[in-house]
């Protein structure tokens, strides 16, 4: 089994934040999306990883993940050339693929659930497709199936009237037959090739496509408010591990990771938060629910149920920073 991961989305529900950096490396409690996907699918024991990528992203990608060998993985790249939709992404992947089953993971979602049930009941039940789902308040923002026993009857893609509540939450155990199915697709009314109608066509077919309901936490991270409600709800699962240094005039409430080399002056920790490697904090009080990257300089900041990226500098005088996802390398001053 070999996996192929989607990254080719532009993340335009997240610009500016996405003009710098690919949507899939934003941190979320200090980790890029991607890594989580890719740790979900060795955790399953698969190691061969096609990563799909839009040209503008690739060079950003490769560059953090490589070949995969810091996740014990092998990963390979695959352009896709247009953002004509998640099945042609995957058609980009076919001779990575070879006729071997793949797990196809959406690598903007996060999934509390380890794929590795979903990949077990594939080899075990041998059917077409196995697609992970669940419940959700508002399936019509998402493809959703229909159930009927033990097997998918339909799937449609957001539709104004989904036919049950069950959304399709982004990680599939798909058979080759997916290959011939997407190759008869029509683009969908937002003109685009839509993997839930490539699966919906081997329902339509005949073809065994089972359902795997998750009943943990999973979030889509389209936009910047879902980000950080990824963080939060990633803040809240934390071991608490300092290798920091903190000063007299210092204190940590709650659970926070600090890293080494950071140094936390007349300041105030309010957990959860994590906190990379050699940042300096002076002055501010952080959290909850604050992630802050590597090399980050804070100062005389109030920062609360947000995400700093590396390398950025706050100094604002006092004031707070809230709900806000700050990228790599900015620089935000309040002038006194
Ligand atoms: C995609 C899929 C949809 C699925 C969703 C999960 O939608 O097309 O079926 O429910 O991911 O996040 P998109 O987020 O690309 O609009």
């Amino acid at each position: 089994m070999k996996a192929v991961v989607l990254c080719a989305g532009f993340g335009t529900r997240m610009r500016p934040l996405t003009d710098h950096v690919a949507k899939h490396l934003i941190a979320v409690a200090n980790k890029p999306v991607l890594f989580y996907a890719i740790e979900n699918i060795v955790a399953a024991g698969v190691r061969d990883i096609g990563i799909v990528v839009n040209p503008n992203t690739h060079a950003q990608i490769e560059a953090q993940v490589h070949r995969g060998e810091r996740f014990g993985a092998r990963v390979q790249y695959v352009e896709q050339p247009e953002p004509l939709g998640l099945a042609h992404a995957v058609h980009c992947a076919r001779e990575f693929a070879g006729d071997e089953p793949v797990v196809l993971y959406l690598a903007d979602t996060l999934i509390d659930e380890p794929i590795a049930n979903a990949t077990a009941r594939f080899e075990r039940e041998q059917p077409s497709a196995v697609v992970m789902l669940a419940a959700a308040a508002d399936p019509q923002r998402y493809g959703v199936a229909q159930i009927d026993g033990d097997r998918i009857i339909r799937l449609a893609e957001k539709s104004p009237q989904p036919p049950s509540n069950l959304a399709i939450i982004g990680a599939y155990v798909l058979d080759h037959h997916i290959f011939e199915a997407i190759d008869q697709l029509q683009p969908s009314a937002r003109g685009e090739y839509e993997i839930t109608d490539a699966i919906q066509a081997l329902v339509a077919r005949g073809r065994l496509v089972l359902p795997h309901v998750t009943t943990r936490w999973w979030k889509d991270t389209g936009t910047p408010a879902d980000l950080l409600d990824a963080n939060r709800a990633l803040l809240d699962r934390i071991v608490p591990d300092s290798r920091g240094r903190l000063d007299a005039a210092s204190s940590v409430i709650g659970n926070a990771i600090i890293g080494a080399g950071t140094v936390i002056q007349r300041s105030r920790i309010v957990g959860p938060v994590v906190i990379g490697n050699d940042v300096r904090i002076d002055d501010a009080t952080i959290g909850p629910y604050v992630s802050i990257g590597d090399r980050c300089d804070i100062r005389r900041t109030i920062v609360e149920n947000s995400i700093v990226m590396d390398g950025s500098v706050l100094d604002s005088a006092g004031e707070r920073v809230s709900g806000s996802v700050v990228a790599a390398g900015v620089c935000l001053r309040v002038r006194q």
